[in-house]
């Protein structure tokens, strides 16, 4: 691993993911998660302070990555429910069926190498009737912002983990069997090209 990607790659996105827009949509969505949750790319543990813990019993935090799991036990102090992770891939969940339930994803499937079977895997850990909850940056709905992130992806991949800019989200959702039962989708500050987001809700079609 080099120097990038071991020291500089994940203070970068830890920095980028803790900008107050975003923070304004952990808040507005993590606390909804309840029980067990399955936290797929937990990466930094950015979303660890807001869960509620008089509804949250467990995260079990999924993401391949050392050196950000390293800063997400930092950050996980006494929160009042219990934290695991499995260092496996989101594409291979190394879990049981039917054990979560809540999914959550933030700001992973854009690097996620595989995001549809990513998704189809957290639909196969969810409970019957648990939800996932998401916060996604992707597609955005104007042609020359397309064009931009179309241009910027092979080389945004390279200096950003593996991060594309223009996924489809509602499609990949949809793709992996899932059915969106709330999505609100805007442009947050900064470059339109990488500030997108959709989140929401979904539950297994
Ligand atoms: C931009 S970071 C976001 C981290 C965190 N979800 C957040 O909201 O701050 C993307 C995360 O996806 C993780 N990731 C990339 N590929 C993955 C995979 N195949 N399975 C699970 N996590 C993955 C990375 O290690 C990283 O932690």
């Amino acid at each position: 691993m080099g120097l990038y990607s071991h020291y500089i790659l994940p203070r970068a996105l830890d920095i980028a993911c803790s900008n107050g827009a975003v923070t304004e949509i952990r808040q507005a969505i993590v606390p909804e998660a309840e029980g067990t949750v399955v936290e797929v790319g937990i990466g930094s543990g950015l979303n660890l302070p807001h869960y509620d813990p008089t509804k949250v019993t467990k995260v079990i935090g999924i993401d391949p990555d050392d050196q950000l799991w390293r800063r997400a036990e930092r950050r996980r102090g006494d929160r009042g429910f219990a934290i695991e992770r499995l260092g496996s891939s989101a594409e291979t969940i190394a879990l049981d069926s039917d054990v979560a339930d809540t999914v959550v994803v933030t700001f992973s499937l854009c690097s996620i190498a595989m995001p549809v079977e990513a998704l189809a895997e957290m639909r196969r850990v969810l409970k019957p009737g648990g939800r996932l909850l998401f916060a996604e940056h992707g597609l955005a709905p104007d042609e020359r912002v397309v064009r931009w992130q179309r241009r910027l992806d092979p080389v945004w991949g390279r200096i950003a983990g593996g991060c594309h800019l223009s996924r489809p989200i509602p499609r990949l959702l949809q793709d992996a069997g899932w059915r969106p039962d709330r999505v609100d989708q805007s442009y947050l500050k900064g470059p339109k090209p990488m500030s997108y987001v959709y989140r929401g809700s979904a539950v297994a079609a």
